[in-house]
């Protein structure tokens, strides 16, 4: 390996049935995107090692599903601990090959540690239910059990608790686990399978494959009929194919889908609070999350106080290689996710939008891009109706609640929204009427291990996290029992 970083949790091959697979002749190059330097070379696996990765998942269900819950708990405890104790480790892989600051990246470790800490505690609450029957001879009796083998594709910009949010869930309710994480940023994914293998999850149960022709991993994954269910969280057009490829073996599927997060601040509320929600909801992981605010919508009555101060706080930011003491704002992912920030706020400009922050000549230097402010942003525009995926803030003026809703509203897309109020009436009336699957209320954070995490509309189907996220993974089986009469 050719590598700044010296980890012995630093893996170069998928890990397929316990096993590094180290023997392809392919390799992928994955590059730091602060440096454009290369980290380390991954063996590329294919469509084939994808079916050993089944055949392999396939197998080691039946033992597993027959652990017991406090069996499966104590296992995740472990995995969480040894998460956890690797927490600067794993946070300094992740900041090689995402970019995000470091202690940003330290955050999302222990976020999505939580997954798998929650859901250790959730398997031994998958409860049944027994329901009275119509007649007095019978019971209905309702069991949940594990649902079988479990694939998910992942994408690069939480390259560890995407990954957490979904195995944690699987594992904990007796299924076996193969995920696909994204080329881009395999070292995260390799480094917790490691992990999964000291802390005692047996061959089989959770398996990584890292590979660049993601067509053909992903047909194996939605159309292997021994695949009971399929998860993914990545855009809407690739969602959308992988949906209509689960459909040929009716498999169960869940999708966490691109947002277009509306971001309301009424005349009353609190501008120095609304101000600390927007800049950790638009510009965390630089503006490269599917819940960040995509569309500021200010009332008229705040709007020029509400800039200013957010052009004093954004003028804060320091932006650089996320591995440096102090940087908030790392580089965009790849020089092709820069360029389409950049082609967006370009458009923007052209259509009468102003910068009040940020350079109108919109230099990229490398695949950074200086945290951006437009203002007279109208609906219309592309950067209104495109998940911006940079760290880009286009304010829209408003003068109506009815007015904001409707712009709001006015999306495909539905996953996250926010609004900044004091008045508690507006506070249900707003959430009430926003077709979004979360409100953050006076939150510019609204993700955590207790939440159900997930979106309406386009923005997916099924939750992640909470009791609710434990539901995708199980099937209802109802037992009719007779003969109680004598
Ligand atoms: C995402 O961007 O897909 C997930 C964001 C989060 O979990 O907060």
């Amino acid at each position: 390996m050719n590598t700044s970083i010296s980890s012995k949790l630093l893996k170069n091959g998928s890990y397929i049935n316990g096993q590094w697979q180290t023997s392809s002749a392919e390799k992928i190059d994955i590059i730091n995107p602060a440096t454009n330097q290369l980290i380390c070379e991954v063996h590329d696996a294919n469509a084939d090692d994808t079916l050993k990765a089944v055949d392999a998942a396939a197998k080691a269900m039946p033992r597993w599903k027959s652990k017991t819950a406090k069996e499966r708990a104590g296992i995740l405890q472990r995995w969480f601990d040894l998460i956890m104790s690797h927490q600067d480790e794993l946070a300094a892989i992740l900041t090689a090959e995402q970019g995000k600051p470091l202690a940003e990246a330290k955050g999302e470790i222990a976020y999505g540690a939580s997954y798998i800490q929650w859901f250790a505690e959730e398997a031994r609450r998958i409860y049944g239910d027994v329901i009275p029957h119509a007649n007095s001879n019978s019971r209905v009796i309702v069991i949940k059990q594990p649902i079988g083998v479990v694939a998910a594709i992942t994408p690069w910009n939480f390259p560890n608790a995407m990954i957490t949010r979904k195995a944690a869930p699987a594992i904990a309710a007796g299924c076996t686990f193969i995920v696909k994480a994204a080329a881009e940023t395999p070292l995260s994914a390799l480094a917790i399978a490691e992990l999964a293998h000291q802390a005692g999850i047996p061959a089989g149960v959770f398996n990584v494959v890292i590979g660049s022709d993601a067509p053909s991993i992903g047909k194996v994954l939605t159309q292997d009929p021994r695949v009971a269910k399929f998860s993914f969280t990545g855009s809407t057009p690739v969602g959308k194919t992988l949906l209509a490829q689960c459909a040929t073996t009716v498999k169960k599927a869940s999708m966490e889908l691109g947002g277009n997060a509306p971001f309301i601040v009424f005349d009353d509320a609190d501008i120095d609070e609304a101000i600390k929600g927007l800049l950790i909801s638009k510009y965390r992981n630089a503006g490269q999350t599917c819940v960040c605010a995509n569309r500021i919508l200010i009332q008229n009555g705040i709007y020029d106080e509400f800039s200013k101060r957010l052009v004093d706080a954004v003028a804060q930011f320091r932006m650089g290689d996320g591995s440096k003491d102090g940087i908030d704002i790392g580089p965009l992912i790849t020089a092709k996710a820069t360029q389409k920030v950049k082609d967006l706020v370009d458009d923007a400009l052209a259509q009468g939008a102003t910068s009040l922050h940020g350079d109108t000549n919109n230099p990229i230097d490398g695949q950074f891009y200086t945290p951006t402010i437009l203002t007279n942003v109208t609906p219309s525009m592309a950067i209104a109706s495109n998940e911006i995926f940079g760290p880009v803030a286009p304010l829209i003026k408003f003068d109506t609640e009815q007015e904001a809703i409707d712009i709001a509203n006015d999306t495909n897309s539905g996953l996250a929204s926010y609004m900044y109020t004091r008045d508690i009436g507006r506070v249900w009336r707003v959430s009430e009427a926003l077709e979004y699957g979360m409100v953050g209320i006076n939150e510019g954070i609204v993700s955590n291990e207790a939440a159900p995490f997930g979106g309406i509309k386009e923005s997916g189907i099924g939750r992640e996290g909470s009791k609710y996220g434990i539901e995708d993974y199980v099937e209802i089986k109802y037992l009719c029992m007779g003969g109680i009469d004598k």
